[in-house]
C-alpha cells in the first residue's frame, strides 16, 4: 500500500466529451454513491462506491486516507479560462465599456504592480480566493512587469496549482509606464518561458494584450514567442466592443477582419485562446474552428461592461472550443457558479440555448480543452491529476429548498448553478490534498 493513497466518497460527475445544446447522457459519467480513488496525487479509481471498494486490496483501503462527503456533489475543479489578476482591485468599478473602463480603471491598476510586494500579495490573495470559489486552474493575465509573472508561478507553486499565466506585451497606445518595446518583450519572454514554462504544473501563456496595444512587429514577436517550444499557449481579446473592433479596422486597414490581425501575424491554433468573440462574423467563426483556436466566453464581463451577447451555441454549432471565464476584473465574480448563471442569462438575452449540462461541461472539461490542457484535467480518467470541488445545494436556505423539489440530476444542477455561489464550495482539493474548507475562513489555506 501506498502511504498518499486517497479515498473520497459522494456523489460523483464528470464529463467525457461535450453533451452538446440538448444533454447527451454517453458525454458523462454520474456515480450517485460514488467513490474516487486517488494515488499520488492522481485518479486512478472513480466509479461506483461498491464496485470500487470491492476491486482494491483490502490493505491498500485500509491504508487510505479517507474524505467522506456523501451528501454532496464532486466534480472535477473549475477551470477558469481567462482572468486578470492585477485586476481585482478594479471589480466593481462603475459606469465604463472597455476603452475608458481600461484607462479610468484598469491600466492606473496594473501600474500599481510596478512594485513588487504588491504584485505578490495580490497574486497570492487571488490564488486563495479561486481555490475558496472552487476552481483549481486559471489561465492567468499578468501585467507588462515580468516580475509580476514570477511573483505569480511562485505563489501558483508553493501551492502545486495548475495554472498558466504570461506577461503582458504592449508596446503603443498605452501609458507610457506600462508600456514595453518588441524587444523587450521578446528577451522577456524567452526568459520567462526558460524559467517557468513545463516547470511542474505551471504553463506559459504568451499575453500580447489585444491589436490595438500592439505594433505590427510586437505581434510578430509574440508569435515567435509562441512557436518557440512546444505545447505552447498564447491568450489575447478578441472582438468584445464595437468601439475596440472600428479602432482594430483603423489600425490594421489591411486585414479583412478583426481575426485576421492575429492570423496573419501567426497568432492562432492549438493552444491559443482569446477572451470574448462577441461580435464575430460566420466566416470568422469557421476559422477559429478550422485552426482549432479556442474562445473564452466571459458572460458577466460582457454584461458589466456591456460589451454584448456572445453567441455561444453558434460557436460550439460552427466546431469552436468555447471555455467559461470569469475575465475579473472585467467580471463580477470569481465564482463559476454565477458565471454559469450570467451565461445562461446571456442566451436567453441572446437567443442561445444554454442547457446546465452543456454549461458545467464549459467550466469544466470544455475548459481544459479550449487550453489544451484535458490531458491533465478537466474529467477523473485514470492518471488525471485529482483536482476537485465538492458541492453543497444544502449551504443556502433557497437553494436547499429548491433543490428538495427538483426531480433530476439536471434539475439539481440547474438549480445550483441559478442559485449557488461561494457558499456552496464545501471543499476544493488539490493533487488529492484538501487545501480549502468551508467555515474554516482561513486566508491562507495551507497555512
Ligand atoms: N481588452 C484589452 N484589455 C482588456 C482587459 O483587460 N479586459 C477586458 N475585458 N478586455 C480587454
Ligand atoms: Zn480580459
Amino acid at each position: 500500500p501506498t502511504p498518499d493513497a486517497i479515498l473520497v466518497r459522494a456523489s460523483i460527475l464528470h464529463f467525457l466529451a461535450d453533451p452538446g445544446e440538448q444533454g447527451d447522457a454517453s458525454a458523462w459519467a454520474h456515480f450517485p454513491d460514488g467513490a474516487l480513488f486517488i494515488q499520488s496525487g492522481r485518479v486512478q479509481k472513480c466509479g461506483d462506491w461498491r464496485t470500487v471498494l470491492e476491486a482494491l486490496p483490502t490493505l491498500t483501503r485500509d491504508s487510505a486516507r479517507y474524505f467522506d462527503y456523501r451528501g454532496k456533489l464532486l466534480m472535477p475543479g473549475f477551470v477558469d479560462t481567462h482572468v486578470h489578476y492585477p485586476q481585482l482591485r478594479v471589480m466593481g468599478s462603475w459606469g465604463r465599456q472597455l476603452l475608458d473602463w481600461l484607462n479610468d480603471y484598469t491600466f492606473p491598476a496594473e501600474k500599481s504592480l510596478a512594485d513588487i510586494e504588491v504584485a505578490r500579495k495580490t497574486a497570492s490573495f487571488f490564488l486563495d480566493r479561486l481555490l475558496a470559489h472552487g476552481t483549481t486552474t486559471a489561465s492567468v493575465f499578468a501585467t507588462v512587469h515580468p516580475h509580476s509573472v514570477d511573483v505569480f508561478f511562485e505563489e501558483a507553486q508553493k501551492r502545486n496549482l495548475r495554472m498558466l499565466c504570461g506577461k503582458v506585451m504592449m508596446d503603443r497606445n498605452c501609458p507610457p509606464d506600462l508600456r514595453d518595446t518588441a524587444e523587450d518583450s521578446l528577451r522577456d519572454g524567452h526568459a520567462l518561458i526558460e524559467r517557468w514554462h513545463g516547470k511542474g504544473r505551471l504553463g506559459y501563456s504568451v499575453t500580447p494584450r489585444f491589436a490595438p496595444t500592439s505594433t505590427s512587429g510586437q505581434l510578430q514577436a509574440a508569435a515567435e514567442l509562441f512557436r518557440s517550444r512546444p505545447g505552447m499557449h498564447l491568450q489575447s481579446h478578441l472582438s468584445e466592443n464595437h468601439g475596440e473592433m472600428a479602432w482594430v479596422r483603423e489600425l490594421f486597414p489591411d486585414c479583412r477582419d478583426y481575426l485576421d490581425v492575429y492570423e496573419s501575424h501567426g497568432l492562432v491554433g492549438r493552444g491559443a485562446i482569446y477572451g470574448h468573440g462577441i461580435h464575430l462574423s460566420p466566416a470568422e467563426m469557421a476559422r477559429l474552428a478550422e485552426s482549432e483556436t479556442a474562445i473564452a466566453f466571459c458572460p458577466t464581463s460582457n454584461l458589466f461592461l456591456g460589451s454584448g451577447f456572445c453567441a455561444h451555441a453558434d460557436l460550439m454549432r460552427a466546431g469552436v472550443s468555447l471555455g467559461l471565464a470569469t475575465d475579473v476584473g472585467g467580471g463580477s465574480s470569481l465564482s463559476m457558479l454565477r458565471t454559469m448563471a450570467a451565461a445562461y442569462e446571456v442566451g436567453q438575452a441572446g437567443g442561445q440555448t444554454l442547457s446546465a449540462w452543456r454549461a458545467w461541461y464549459m467550466a469544466t472539461l470544455g475548459a481544459a480543452r479550449a487550453l489544451a490542457l484535458d490531458e491533465h484535467i478537466g474529467s477523473f480518467l485514470p492518471g488525471r491529476e485529482a483536482d476537485f470541488v465538492v458541492l453543497d445545494p444544502q449551504a443556502i436556505p433557497e437553494l436547499a429548498y429548491r433543490t428538495g423539489f427538483a426531480e433530476s440530476l439536471e434539475e439539481q444542477l440547474f438549480a445550483l448553478m441559478m442559485l449557488g455561489d461561494d457558499r456552496c464550495i464545501a471543499a476544493t482539493h488539490i493533487m488529492g490534498e484538501r487545501v480549502w474548507q468551508s467555515g474554516t475562513h482561513r486566508s491562507d489555506p495551507l497555512a
